[in-house]
Parts: C-alpha cells; sequence; structure tokens
C-alpha cells in the first residue's frame, strides 16, 4: 500500500517516517522547496528525538522519499492524507482551513483509482464532509464509495515524544462512513493491533470532535490548576502538594496538573479557540471552554505583568 502525505512539517514528517518503519512506501510532499531540498539531503527542519535517524532509515530502506511533485504522488497513492496547517484565522479564531481546502483542490485533480483522501490535520467538525464536496465539484467523474472515500484520522502526538506517540499510542481514532476506507485504515494500523493499541472507529464528526474535545480537556485542566494555584497562594497553601494530593486520584490523573504562565504552544490557544467558536456556531455553546480561554488569556497577561514589574 502507497500513502502520501501531504505537508511535510512536524506531523506530516513524523507519520511518515513512522508508516514507512511499519513497512508502507510513503511519499512525503510539501509545497516549500528549500524544505523537501534539505529533506532529501536528510536535514531534519525541527528537532524531536529519533526522527533524524528515523527519517534517513525510511530513505536508506526506500520506502520513504520526499517530493515536491503533489501530482505524481497523489497519482500513484492509495492513501493520501493531508497534514497542512490549521492556524487560527484572524479575527475569530476559527481554524483556517484554506491550506487543507487548496491541497485537497490539488489533490482532487490527481486522483487515479480507489483512493482513501485522509485529513490527519486537526480540523473542525464537517471539514472532512466538506474534503469529499471540494473532489466532487473538482471531479464529477469521480463517485465517493467508488472512486475515492474520504476519513478522519487526527494525531495526538506530542512535541518532544512524538516517535513513540505515534508507535505506542494511547489510542487511535478514525472516523468514517465507508466500510472500504475502515478496511484500509485498519491495513495502516495494523501493526499497533499486535500491541493491543485501541483503534476507536467512529463517524467523521466524532472524530473531528474527539480531537478537539482531547486538547479541550487537557486545557481545563491546566486552567483549572492555575486557578487553584492563585486560590492557594490566598489560602497559604502549596499548590504541588494539592496537584499531587488530588492527582493521585486515578480518576483525575496526574498529568496536566502543574501550576505555571498558562497554556501555550502550536496547538491548545489555536484549537481551545476553535472549538469554542464552532460550538457557538452550531448553537451548543461549550462554556466550560470559553472560561477555559479567558482564564488563560488572563493568566498570561497577570505572568507578563508580573515579569515586568520584576524587573522594574
Ligand atoms: N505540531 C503538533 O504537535 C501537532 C499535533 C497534533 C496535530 N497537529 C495538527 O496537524 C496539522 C499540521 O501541523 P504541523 O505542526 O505539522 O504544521 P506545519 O506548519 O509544521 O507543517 C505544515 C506543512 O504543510 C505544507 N503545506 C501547506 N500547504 C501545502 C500544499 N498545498 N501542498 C504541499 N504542502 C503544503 C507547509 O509548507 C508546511 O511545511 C495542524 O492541523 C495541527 O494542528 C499538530
Amino acid at each position: 500500500m502507497r500513502i502520501t502525505i501531504i505537508g511535510s512539517g512536524y506531523v506530516g514528517l513524523v507519520t511518515g517516517a513512522c508508516f514507512a518503519e511499519f513497512g508502507f512506501k510513503v511519499t512525503s510532499v510539501d509545497n516549500d522547496k528549500n524544505k523537501i531540498e534539505s529533506l532529501k539531503g536528510g536535514q531534519i527542519p525541527i528537532y524531536e528525538p529519533g526522527l533524524e535517524s528515523l527519517v534517513r532509515y525510511g530513505q536508506t530502506t526506500g520506502r520513504l522519499s520526499f517530493t515536491t511533485d503533489l501530482k505524481t504522488s497523489v497519482i500513484e497513492a492509495d492513501v493520501v492524507m493531508i497534514a497542512v496547517g490549521t492556524p487560527a484565522r484572524r479575527g475569530d479564531g476559527f481554524a483556517d482551513l484554506s491550506y487543507v481546502f487548496k491541497a485537497t483542490e490539488e489533490i482532487a485533480e490527481s486522483l487515479n483509482g480507489y483512493t482513501v483522501v485522509v485529513t490527519k490535520s486537526t480540523v473542525p467538525v464537517g471539514t472532512c464532509r466538506k474534503v469529499a464536496e471540494i473532489i466532487e465539484q473538482k471531479r464529477p467523474d469521480l463517485k465517493r464509495g467508488v472512486h475515492f472515500d474520504v476519513a478522519s484520522n487526527p494525531e495526538f502526538l506530542r512535541e518532544g515524544s512524538a516517535i513513540s506517540d505515534f508507535m505506542r499510542p494511547d489510542r487511535v481514532v478514525v472516523g468514517t462512513d465507508s466500510n472500504a476506507a475502515k478496511e484500509v485504515l485498519a491495513k495502516l494500523y495494523r501493526p499497533l493491533y499486535l500491541i493491543e493499541t485501541p483503534i476507536v472507529f467512529t463517524s467523521i464528526e466524532t472524530s473531528e470532535l474527539i480531537k478537539y474535545a482531547s486538547n479541550g480537556f487537557l486545557a481545563m485542566k491546566i486552567a483549572f490548576i492555575n486557578q487553584m494555584a492563585d486560590l492557594c497562594e490566598k489560602a497559604g497553601a502549596d499548590v504541588q502538594d494539592l496537584a499531587r494530593g488530588i492527582g493521585l486520584d486515578g480518576r483525575i490523573g496526574r498529568k496536566f496538573l502543574n501550576a505555571g504562565p498558562g497554556y501555550g504552544g502550536s496547538c491548545f490557544p489555536k484549537d481551545t479557540l476553535a472549538l469554542s467558536k464552532t460550538a457557538h456556531d452550531l448553537g451548543a455553546p461549550v462554556t466550560l471552554i470559553d472560561a477555559v480561554v479567558s482564564s488563560n488569556d488572563a493568566r498570561k497577561k497577570a505572568m507578563a505583568k508580573k515579569v515586568l514589574d520584576d524587573i522594574i
């Protein structure tokens, strides 16, 4: 089975290198020529433990290759994964889907033979169906369910432990309404069956929401412990002991209970905003997430002010 991954950024690169390690033939595509040239020369543009050697090994075995030629790589593929960026849109904080839709149009032009088009990027609920619509509009000769199918397969890897997160994940989530696509995705993740990884098959919409619900929940834990830290300070209590005291309860868990300056990074801020916006748009506001977003913003502002005050 041949896999083509559109986008050789953090997620695309890790996913490609790991699927090549599973034994599949993977083509990693990017429209950034410099990035592809560096990758061909064995230079990895990001630091991630274990990634460089995995990429080199994939290249040596001939199972992993890099190209800017999206057309040829899509023609040859059985599975095309979209792993382009989905940054926060200016103004309203919703996910900017322009890269996903642009990539979809390019993919549509070259689809050939039954192909499963998979969204690996973090995309709001409804996006995967929109991807199918774009393909149908662009290629009226192609019939969904016959010539192509779509599936949602969000990624949960963490920067710093991305390879082991991919190779030994807590779970894999796949959303599709097609049995053929389900079979293809099950084949892709077969190596993980051997280590008894739960593969959660759901509807497309559920899969898309699982990704946002996961990040929203983790962000909520961070916002919670930060508010508890403020309360501890006023009450003369120790937030680290408190975190240990509650985290040892298996229902709560110890992770994501480190009080600090508020969450940041490339995913939580944009994903919480996008979840909040989606929920409002659909008329089912998740007000807990709205509160998390404003509490985190307030925390970051207060922390920045404290740093400035300390300097002055
Ligand atoms: N970074 C993470 O830890 C992480 C974890 C889980 C999920 N995600 C999600 O995965 C997605 C990708 O994130 P990332 O951090 O890998 O992004 P990134 O910005 O590092 O990489 C995206 C790549 O896609 C390329 N690209 C864009 N449009 C293209 C096109 N039409 N054709 C070919 N290449 C194209 C860009 O040049 C870039 O190299 C996002 O939706 C993100 O939210 C990220």
